[in-house]
């Protein structure tokens, strides 16, 4: 198999598949403040499609794929289509982030489809506080999720926590603390100004730098060595403890230099940058009968013309992304 470079020498084998862009949760810094606009029914591509595709990304080289949203497990037919992707017999790693609501209930079916991966969304412990950030009651589920995918040996259960100052960046310690006895991976990661208003996000931004000072108070963490997923994480624990942290930080650590990922979207289009607006469109050719040869192609040309880097810092937030994060997946 060939290896998949860009233009500047970045080995891209990390396809993000966002199967819908609906999404059972109302998270703060990913849906637009008057709801996002949703997408038509024909719009979206059907599994088969999907399938398709992956099929031929996996034949050029991609050889992990993450299913996202807005929230995957809410679009009927996902455990199906999770049992046909991982009998894809190139395709090393498949897993999902999702927010949880439904962990609960589809965990099982997901592990016997072959699921062995799952990020899961969870920016506090508090009820209150999660009803404020995702506008859902629905702490007591997502917890419930987590536990169930422990339980069934889901390995590793990431848990996403994006920290807002004034929000729960006073509860980075007891996140943390977590992964002292159970075996997740707490990942903090720096909240990414995004079709929001930009006086809000500059207000809540907390820094990577800001987490790590607060964890060391509790004792010296050791860096751990990268993972082999290659993700934009760095990975640290504290001694004897069974789970792992992880710090994101897109606005204060770029990690553009070692990006290995490309999007697809619910309708169909590349994205070879979660921040650039350049998408392009593989739908209409599937849709108008091109064969796999010319659909690789189109796979080439979004992988060739990705970005160098993105421009956010964190007092430069760009609003302008054509497409509120809820419909990109993250
Ligand atoms: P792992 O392989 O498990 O490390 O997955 P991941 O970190 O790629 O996936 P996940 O869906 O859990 O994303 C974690 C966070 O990283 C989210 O906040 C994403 O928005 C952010 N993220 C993922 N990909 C990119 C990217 O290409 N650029 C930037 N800036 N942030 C990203
Ligand atoms: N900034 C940082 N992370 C975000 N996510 C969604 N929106 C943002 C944002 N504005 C995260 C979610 C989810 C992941 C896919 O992306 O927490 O875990
Ligand atoms: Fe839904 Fe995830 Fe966005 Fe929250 S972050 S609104 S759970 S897609």
């Amino acid at each position: 198999m060939t290896l998949l470079t860009d233009r500047y020498e970045r080995p891209i084998d990390y396809l993000r598949v966002s199967i819908t862009d609906r999404c059972n949760l109302r998270c703060l810094y990913c849906m637009p403040l008057g709801g996002a606009v949703k997408l038509d029914h024909e719009d979206i591509l059907s599994y088969e499609e999907f399938l398709r595709l992956i099929e031929i990304a996996v034949k050029m080289g991609i050889n992990k794929v993450r299913l996202t949203g807005g929230e995957p497990l809410v679009r009927k037919g996902v455990v199906d289509f999770c049992r046909r992707l991982t009998g894809i017999s190139d395709l090393q790693s498949l897993s999902l982030t999702t927010n949880g609501v439904l962990l609960e209930e589809l965990a099982q079916e997901l592990y016997a489809a072959g699921i062995r991966r799952i990020n899961v969304s969870l920016d506090t412990l508090q009820r209150e506080k999660f009803l404020r950030i995702t506008r859902r009651d629905e702490f007591d589920r997502v917890w419930r999720g987590i536990q169930a995918a422990e339980r069934l040996g889901f390995n590793p259960v990431k848990i996403n926590v994006v920290v807002m100052r004034g929000i729960n960046d006073d509860e980075v310690l007891d996140l943390a603390r977590l992964s002292l006895h159970r075996p997740y991976h707490i990942r903090f990661i720096e909240f990414m100004g995004f079709n929001n208003d930009s006086q809000w996000t500059l207000q809540h931004y907390f820094s990577a730098d800001e987490i790590l000072a607060k964890l060391s108070k509790v004792g010296s963490l050791e860096q751990v060595a990268a993972q082999h997923t290659n993700g934009p994480a760095r990975h640290f624990r504290w001694p004897d403890a069974l789970g792992m942290i992880g710090i994101i930080s897109p606005i204060s650590h770029h990690f553009c230099p070692s990006c290995n990922r490309i999007r697809l979207t619910a309708d169909g289009k590349l994205r070879n940058c979660l921040f650039s607006d350049q998408e392009l469109d593989i739908k209409s050719p599937l849709r108008q009968g091109a064969t796999d040869s010319e659909l690789s192609q189109f796979l080439r040309a979004s992988i060739v013309n990705k970005p160098e880097k993105h421009s956010l810092q964190p007092d430069v937030f760009r609003k302008c992304q054509s497409r509120p994060m809820v419909a990109i997946g993250g």
